[in-house]
């Protein structure tokens, strides 16, 4: 018997046997039981997806002696005929050579003959987008009321470019790209069938050539058989014969970036190099070997757009282990940028190179959500300590505004309400050790209290009073006569108290725990809040400096980030450099 391509003599001879379509397979077969078959059908899809196949099928199935049936015998004159392209009640026309008016004519004459042997007379258009104008017109009438015993089925790479009125007078069916593990299980019963030994990864390999055409993919397995077969087939010659790069070159190439092995990275670009494959061909395929390997180390349900042998899925898992998948997006998209610049570049080889070391370098970056986890567990850590220590020892509530520990920083401290341990006397305040300013602390301790005072801060300070509190603050006397001055401010979340830097303020400051002081805010405040005191605006300097610095940071979106995240504000800015106690993150 004479030789004949893999892709022909495997066409499938019934619907059961075609991969992928059974959304078109089972209406289809739904349609003939139930006796609903339409005049004229429209198969869409791109090369060797199965169009030809399943219009070739059907005409079997209409025409089998045994039918209308959609498992045609097949071996019926009217089923052997189709098989072999000598039935005359199947039709084929190459839309792309019979285009003109003039031939859809001569077939519309022919359309009026009754069938020669079946039931039906079958026309099968292929490429039926290149048909002229005039030939679509033409054809219009007979596709509006064909004879009953004439059915039009139609073929096409390019449904787009035929015009709205056939359109609207056939049924559609669009053809989908057949998954590469569905290509290569089909591939791999053929290897069987024609005595070839091809991989499990090898198939996939050719199957992902085939770009989800099953007629390109058993086209370039007949290609790897002619070279390689027959029998025991190896995965580097697939490899060549695909002019694909061998995959263990891949697999080390993965493993030295991801182990920050530039060595071995190096290494395998000479091979690939020595080999004399296409730079850009390399990194096209790792880039898709590592899109692969980050979905890999995602959750399970993404496991299955991995496109790839259980060999290998079990090996990369393995080089994998301690990979995020952050470090390999990051390396998939520096890839891409050298995988550009590669394809343009003179020196392509150096550029390569070079990109190893900047790729080898991508180490996981400390995510926000991290960090703020580890700030939500110290905030926890605090409030316990601080709902034990405090008078009520219970979260925030209106009617008794008091438990808050009183905490201090350069600029702010919460005004603490009455104590019941301690008598509300108005007895001078201790000795304060701490000058003005306060010492500097780590950015932690600022941290911790604006965290506890974001949460304490009640949800909505919007006082009233103000303007009394004004009054009563212009008649203090006593150790507290140097707040007389001071201008006072409710700002949305805390109230902000101002004085002329120096002397004023430094009193100011140490007064800011005094019991009476206290009292006389919260009896014309309607909700407890931090106190802010600050120099007004060009009289202090520190706290002047601190809030430059303050607004500097924020403009660091990552910052603002974390800021708004927590709803906290930053109190202090240091430099890291001067406190030795602070450690790294
Ligand atoms: N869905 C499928 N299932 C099994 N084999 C298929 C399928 N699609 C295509 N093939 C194989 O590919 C060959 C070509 O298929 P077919 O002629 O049906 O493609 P087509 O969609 O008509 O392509 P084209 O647009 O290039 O004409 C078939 O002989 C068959 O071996
Ligand atoms: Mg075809
Ligand atoms: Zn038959």
């Amino acid at each position: 018997m004479s030789y004949l391509a893999i892709a022909r003599k495997y066409r499938p001879a019934t619907f059961q046997e075609v991969v992928g379509q059974e959304h078109v397979t089972r209406t289809l077969k739904n349609a003939i039981e139930s006796n609903r078959i339409h005049h004229a059908y429209l198969f869409c899809g791109t090369r060797g997806v199965g169009k030809t196949t399943i219009a070739r099928a059907l005409a079997k199935g209409l025409n089998c002696v045994e039918g209308p049936t959609a498992e045609p015998c097949g071996v019926c004159p009217s089923c052997q005929g189709v098989t072999l392209g000598n039935n005359p009640d199947l039709i084929e026309i190459d839309g792309a050579s019979n285009n003109s008016v003039d031939d859809i004519r001569s077939l519309r004459e022919t359309v009026g003959y009754a069938p020669n042997m079946g039931r039906y007379k079958v026309y099968l258009i292929d490429e039926v987008h290149m048909l002229s104008k005039a030939a679509f017109n033409a054809l219009l009438k007979t596709l509006e009321a064909p004879p009953p015993h004439v059915i039009f089925l139609f073929a096409t790479t390019e449904p787009d470019k035929i015009i709205d009125t056939i359109l609207s007078r056939v049924q559609r069916f669009d053809f989908k790209r057949i998954p590469a593990e569905a290509v290569a299980k089909r591939l791999a019963e053929i290897a069987k069938n024609e005595g070839a030994s091809v991989s499990e990864a090898s198939l996939r390999a050719i199957a992902r050539c085939g770009e989800g055409s099953m007629r390109d993919a058993q086209s370039l397995l007949d290609k790897v058989i002619s070279f390689g077969g027959p029998g025991e087939i190896t995965d580097a010659q697939v490899s060549e014969t695909l002019g694909l790069i061998d995959r263990s070159l891949l697999h080390r190439m993965v493993e030295g970036l991801c182990t920050g092995n530039a060595a071995m990275c190096l290494d395998v670009i000479e091979q690939v190099y020595g080999y004399g494959y296409e730079l850009t061909q390399f990194t096209t395929e790792l880039l898709e070997i590592l899109r692969h390997a980050t979905f890999l180390r995602m959750a399970p349900e993404v496991h299955r757009h991995v496109d790839l042998s259980e060999d290998e899925v079990a090996l990369l898992g393995e080089l994998l282990r301690d990979v995020s998948p952050d470090v390999l997006t990051r390396q998939f998209t520096a890839l891409l940028e050298v995988h550009e610049q590669i394809a343009r570049s003179q020196r392509p080889r150096i550029v390569l190179d070079m990109a190893v070391a900047r790729l080898t370098d991508i180490r996981p970056a400390a995510p926000v959500g991290q960090l703020i986890a580890r700030l939500e567990a110290l905030e926890g850590r605090l409030r316990k300590q601080g709902g034990g220590g405090g008078a009520s020892g219970g979260g925030p509530s209106h009617s008794r505004r008091s438990s808050a520990p009183a905490r201090r920083s350069p600029t702010t401290r919460r005004a603490s309400g009455t104590s019941t341990k301690k008598p509300p006397a108005p007895a001078p305040a201790p000795p304060k050790a701490a000058p003005v300013p306060a010492p500097p602390r780590p950015p932690t301790d600022a941290t911790e209290a604006s965290l506890q005072e974001s949460k304490n801060r009640p949800p909505e300070a919007q006082p009233t009073g103000i303007d009394a509190l004004r009054l009563a603050f212009a008649s203090l006397d006593g150790e507290l006569a140097s707040l007389r001055e001071a201008t006072l401010t409710q700002r949305p979340n805390d109230l902000l108290i101002e004085l002329p830097g120096g002397r004023a303020l430094a009193m100011a400051q140490q007064q800011l725990d005094n019991e009476r002081l206290q009292a006389v805010i919260e009896a014309h405040m309607d909700a407890k809040q931090p106190v802010v005191l600050q120099a007004i605006r060009g009289t202090g300097t520190r706290e002047e400096t601190q809030q430059t610095d303050a607004n500097d940071l924020l403009r660091d979106p990552a910052v603002r980030r974390i800021v708004t995240g927590l709803r906290a504000k930053i109190l202090e800015v240091q430099d890291l450099a001067d406190t030795p106690e602070s450690n790294e993150p």
